[in-house]
């Protein structure tokens, strides 16, 4: 997953300036740096990314309802814990095995969500997501929630870990996930694109916040690139191509979607 590329900023004291240097952290741990620390920003440069964190909540305790017995959800890229929250609201009875492989991410989950750990129905896994599956057993899980990690993946690390997650469904098991779909129409999509960063401008120099402004525009930089990107059709045929069936994408807002998907 290292790529090679370095970025690295001086994030120990904020001075409102983007003092950046290229240094030692690869480009897709950029979650460690001010982006990680700074993350609750998230919610008011993309409004949808809250919408998506419900949405995900409401299909999990859609799934609920169904099910006689506690559902056992593994979160994907739990992060500072906003979706796991969704997730862990959606039913009293389902538990929660939440794997980041970020530190200044879920340290933050650890604190925020200490009531649910401290109560049983939420555990840590600080592996990144491929390594994490692959310690699970075949036909062990209800539900694989995740919002806004996988498009992070590089394209055949996603591909392994979408046929690991098919393994560790059980049958009659549900993926769903709220995340950047890329559209098709990939002239819609720069257009949607270019919407969103200027939105980023818009409310991080209000909040005169270029630091968190630099990283996201680098950050997305990452997202877009060849080997990254999440396209809709590409992702939904690779959904198929690992087994899955009923494999449904919804709510498309923008550049964002939710989609699910169940092992028969
Ligand atoms: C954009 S954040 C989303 C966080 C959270 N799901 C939410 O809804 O707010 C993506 C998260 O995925 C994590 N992540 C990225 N690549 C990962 C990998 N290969 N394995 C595990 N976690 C990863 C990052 O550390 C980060 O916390």
């Amino acid at each position: 997953m290292n790529q090679g590329i370095k970025i690295g900023f001086n994030t120990s004291e904020h001075d409102g300036s983007a003092d950046s240097e290229i240094d030692a952290t690869p480009f897709d741990a950029i979650f460690s740096g001010v982006i990680g620390q700074d993350y609750h920003l998230l919610k008011q440069i993309s409004p949808f990314a809250a919408e998506m964190s419900r949405l995900v909540g409401k299909a999990v305790g859609e799934f609920c309802l169904q099910s006689a017995d506690a559902v056992r959800v593994v979160e994907l890229g739990g992060g500072t814990g906003i979706t796991t929250l969704s997730i862990l609201s959606a039913d009293d009875r389902l538990t929660v095995l939440s794997v980041d492989n970020e530190p200044t991410m879920q340290n933050q989950a650890r604190q925020n969500l200490k009531k649910w750990a401290d109560a049983g129905r939420l555990a840590f896994n600080g592996a990144d997501a491929l390594t994490a599956l692959l310690s699970l057993a075949s036909d062990s899980i209800d539900l694989l929630a995740s919002a806004y990690t996988l498009h992070n993946f590089e394209a055949g690390y996603r591909k392994q870990v979408l046929s690991e997650i098919f393994r560790v469904l059980k049958p009659g098991g549900r993926f769903i996930n709220g995340d950047r779909y890329a559209l098709d129409d990939v002239s819609a999509h720069t257009r949607s694109t270019q919407n969103e960063v200027a939105g980023y401008f818009k409310v991080l120099t209000s909040l005169d916040r270029l630091d968190v402004l630099e990283h996201w525009i680098i950050h997305l930089f990452n997202d877009e690139s060849e080997n990254h990107i999440m396209r809709e059709a590409v992702a939904l045929q690779q959904l198929a191509e690992s087994g899955f069936k009923q494999i449904g994408l919804t709510h498309r807002l923008e550049v964002n979607a939710l989609v699910t998907a169940v092992k028969d």
